[in-house]
């Protein structure tokens, strides 16, 4: 049976997005194991936040009140045999539109708790896929690889909700960089191959390798040269904006 995905894409610049730069040889390493790809970008959907009233778990078990977007959305999560959330960090997690996602998730879930492995959690719906995987795939706009731990930790708990197994995370630093490098011709084809072996690997092995994961994130140019490389182009693009050329 063919592989289900569902990827729900957080970035506003959706398949323009420095984002897209990792995700899409991903998505096309994944099509190896001809997986149904069902792709959501969420800044496009029409999705209202979640309220906090919980008729999803009492009055009417399993839907929501609002009848918007996530319907389709939770359809696709509940079949998913991986989950992949992909969106660039901001303000050092996940944009809103996509937690927006994530919070209105919860008809998934029965409203009781269950114990596990010492630690409280809601068991799903009978007809949501359980042990099903994800993956994590970020970009950021600052140099170090540690502006991703809040996502990282934060990806691997709601895992540990929605009972998944987190398989793998690729994470690109100092994102905006690889798409510029790219555009000039720079020797940085290496991380795009190594998102689309990564993609392959979820197919063959059911996890990504920890050297495809160190591959992706590899350091693209001095962290001086790219905090002096950026400035530029930012006084550049305010002096241009205010009319000075
Ligand atoms: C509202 C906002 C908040 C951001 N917060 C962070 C941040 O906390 N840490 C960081 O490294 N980059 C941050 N960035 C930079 C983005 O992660 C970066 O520009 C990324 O490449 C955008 O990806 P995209 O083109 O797919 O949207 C932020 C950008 C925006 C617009």
């Amino acid at each position: 049976m063919k592989m289900k995905v569902t990827v729900l894409n957080g970035s506003p610049l959706l398949d323009k997005g420095n984002t897209s730069v990792i995700l899409s040889p991903f998505l096309d390493g994944l099509k190896e194991c001809e997986a149904e790809i069902e792709t959501f970008y969420t800044a496009k959907l029409n999705i209202h936040h979640c309220t906090g009233c919980f008729t999803c778990w009492i009055k009417t078990p399993g839907r929501c009140v609002f009848r918007d977007d996530m319907d389709m959305v939770l359809e696709s999560i509940k079949k998913a045999d991986l989950l992949v959330l992909a969106a660039p960090v901001y303000v050092d997690g996940f944009p809103g539109t996509l937690k927006n996602v994530l919070d209105r998730s919860i008809p998934l879930a029965l409203p009781f708790f269950e114990v596990m492995d010492g630690h409280c959690r809601h068991p799903l719906r009978n007809e949501v896929k359980g042990n099903g995987k994800m993956v994590l795939v970020s970009n950021c706009g600052y140099w170090e690889m540690d502006n991703f731990d809040p996502m990282v930790e934060h990806t691997k708990a709601i895992c540990k909700n929605i009972h998944r197994e987190f398989v793998g995370k690729l994470l690109r630093p100092h994102g905006p960089a690889l798409r510029a490098m790219l555009e000039k011709g720079f020797p940085v084809q290496d991380v795009i191959e190594a998102a689309r072996e990564a993609g392959k690997a979820v197919c063959r092995l059911g996890y990504i390798p920890k050297e495809l994961e160190e591959r992706v994130s590899r350091p693209l140019l001095p962290k001086d040269k790219y905090v002096e490389i950026t400035n530029r182009y930012f006084e550049e693009r305010i002096r241009e904006a205010s009319g000075e050329a």
